[in-house]
């Protein structure tokens, strides 16, 4: 008998990049191109702390099943913090009824697509996007706008040209601070206008921030969550970039009525985040350092894009361009046109080193000649070394 998947599995073609990347895995290559953050930043001895208090204090709780919505108390510290952050900034004030615990932020993207999406409707990204956000939305085969994005955000004007003549647009997704994958970060007037178009055509707007703690000098740029009268904002936070992304501990923060759907999504999903991490990082925002401790991370990687971007002034082709992120984990390389970076990777990876390409993150346009660098998970010498070849790869590459 034929193995037969469903209609909408049969119709999605999934991203073609894992045996690529595959290729990158080996020893010697220098890989630029996962997300990590670095290891050495993780709270290793205070997360241990944590779990044995937690089994000692709560251990039957922690076993236990759980609400869907998650942990109170956990729920009440993440409002606690945001209204502390973003309250200031003009953020109605967010209660824990409004905040939904998932298992990562990419689970809360894929229950945020099965929530408002059906076949051929319309989802408005930046130009590029989020590839994990993409391909969780896709899976409602949904189809994607890109609308035009320069280093500042969303150019408003394109905006409203697609709001004005497209039909079925369910939701906005963005993602303002040090954006994956270009490292880019909304200017304040971007993020206002957004949100007033936002406001006009009634649009709920995903604000996906895994990355605003992780801001390594500037002023904080309001979040669109602080400019939303009309509550269409869904804010999307994780602790994978401040923590540890092996705790998948993420929320969503969104109005009553979106609240419900994205509850009943969530049950029907895993019944619960577990019990054990959520409380664990519960007692870790409680009792230790947490400010402290994002501040030491933005440290490291500050130095980190640092001797990046030093390296590509030395070593890459004047042609090829770069962003400079001041936050984040990524920056984003501009080829000449005509250049294919997905090509080009086979080039690099000979030369052991590898980057994601960009066609990727465009799911529309498919432009070619871009790709991200991770800055986060080498330390200095090794992107010096990672960068090095990239450059001699660049120069000798013909297409
Ligand atoms: C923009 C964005 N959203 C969501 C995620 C998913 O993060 P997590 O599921 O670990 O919270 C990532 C991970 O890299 C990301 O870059």
């Amino acid at each position: 008998m034929a193995i037969r998947f469903s209609s909408t599995l049969e119709a999605i073609k999934g991203s073609d990049l894992g045996p690529l990347l595959a290729l990158t895995a080996k020893p010697e290559v220098i890989s630029f191109a996962g997300g990590l953050p670095a290891p050495q930043t993780f709270p290793l001895k205070e997360l241990t702390e944590c779990a044995v208090k937690v089994r000692e204090q709560d251990g039957a709780g922690a076993m236990q099943y759980g609400p869907s919505m998650g942990f109170m108390q956990l729920r009440q510290d993440i409002a606690d913090r945001m209204n502390r952050m973003y309250g200031p900034m003009g953020m109605d004030k967010v209660e824990p009824k409004n905040i939904i615990i998932t298992t990562g932020s990419q689970q809360g993207l894929d229950i945020l697509g099965r929530v408002f999406l059906d076949k051929d409707d319309v989802v408005l990204i930046e130009s590029p996007s989020y590839l994990g956000a993409i391909n969780a939305f896709e899976l409602n085969q949904p189809k994607f706008v890109e609308v035009p994005t320069d280093g500042e955000g969303m150019i408003p004007e394109e905006l409203e040209k697609i709001l004005e003549t497209t039909e079925r647009v369910k939701f906005i997704y963005v993602i303002p601070n040090y954006q994956n994958p270009t490292g880019i970060c909304w200017s304040l007037e971007r993020r206002q206008a957004l949100m007033a178009l936002a406001a006009k055509y009634e649009i709920p707007v995903v604000e996906d921030n895994p990355y605003g703690d992780l801001r390594f000098e500037g002023e904080e740029i309001n979040p669109l969550i602080s400019m939303d009268p009309k509550h269409l904002v869904i804010y999307s936070g994780t602790f994978s970039k401040t923590l540890a992304p092996g705790m998948r501990l993420a929320w969503l923060v969104a109005n009553d009525k979106i609240m419900a759907k994205l509850d009943l999504v969530k049950g029907a999903t895993d019944l619960s985040t577990p019990g054990t991490t959520q409380r664990e990082c519960a007692m870790y925002m409680e009792n230790y350092d947490f400010e402290g401790h994002i501040k030491e991370n933005c440290a490291l990687y500050a130095k980190r894009r640092d001797a990046m971007c030093e390296a590509i002034k030395k070593y890459f082709p004047e042609n090829v361009k770069c962003t400079y992120p001041h936050g984040g984990l990524f920056l984003w390389v501009e080829l000449p046109e005509g250049i294919d970076a997905r090509k080009m990777l086979m080039a690099c990876i000979e030369n052991n080193v590898a980057y994601v390409p960009g066609d990727s993150f465009f799911p529309a346009s498919k432009k070619k000649n871009y790709f991200r660098l991770n800055f986060s998970y080498n330390d200095e010498s090794v992107i010096e070394e990672g960068i090095k070849r990239l450059g001699e790869a660049l120069k000798n590459y013909k297409d």
